[in-house]
């Protein structure tokens, strides 16, 4: 994890603003060697120059969102059979939100209901270059906090055990039981 850290470094100065929209993929944090105007940030210190933008059902490009999913869950990106996200999250979510530095987009979680008081997350995701620093806790905590908000009474997850210390300790769920049943 540490190593994981140390390589988040961003070579940025005091106040400096972030590079135009990038696609996230595309950048590649390195460990600074620019000499020593610019100083090595460790990653406690890098909320204090670079605001991360949470909003609840914020603009996306449906390639922000499949380049984001790629990144996040190591996966190829199938050109043919592409998800259609605003299609998809326009007919069955709540809602949805977006982490975005600038116009970047670095974090995601989907909010699907049952119309009534029942919410849950599906695709929370990080891109690797962000990860670690706070920026999916504060997504689950902002789809909490509208899901609150449209009158949903439960937020729901369903995750691997090696997660338990996301979902559990930082984002404040609670253990509970749950079944699943693979239909395909
Ligand atoms: C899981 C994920 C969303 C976490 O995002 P993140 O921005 O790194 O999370 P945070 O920075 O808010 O992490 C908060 C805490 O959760 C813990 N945590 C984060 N990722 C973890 C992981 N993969 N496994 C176990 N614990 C984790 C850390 O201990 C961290 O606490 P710390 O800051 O005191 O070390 C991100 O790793 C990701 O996108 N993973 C790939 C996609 C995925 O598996 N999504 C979940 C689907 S159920």
């Amino acid at each position: 994890m540490q190593d994981q850290r140390d390589a988040e470094i961003l070579p940025v100065r005091q106040n400096q603003v972030l590079p135009p929209p990038l696609r996230a993929s595309a950048i590649r944090l390195h460990f600074c060697d620019v000499g020593p105007a610019i100083p090595v940030l460790q990653p406690s210190e890098y909320h204090d120059v670079v605001t991360c933008t949470y909003e609840w059902r914020g603009e996306f490009e449906n390639s922000e969102i499949t380049a984001l999913h790629s990144d996040a869950f190591e996966s190829r990106v199938d050109v043919a059979n592409e998800t259609n996200w605003r299609s998809l999250l326009a007919q069955h979510s709540l809602g949805w939100v977006t982490a975005r530095v600038g116009d970047l987009l670095l974090g995601f979680v989907n909010v699907i209901w049952d119309g009534q008081t029942h919410a849950w997350i599906q695709d929370v995701m990080v891109n690797p270059v962000s990860r670690n620093l706070g920026i999916g806790s504060q997504l689950v905590a902002t789809a909490a906090e509208f899901s609150r908000e449209a009158g949903c009474e439960w937020l729901h997850v369903d995750f691997e055990e090696r997660l338990g210390g996301f979902y559990f300790d930082a984002c404040g769920f609670t253990p509970t039981t749950a079944g699943l049943i693979r239909l395909q």
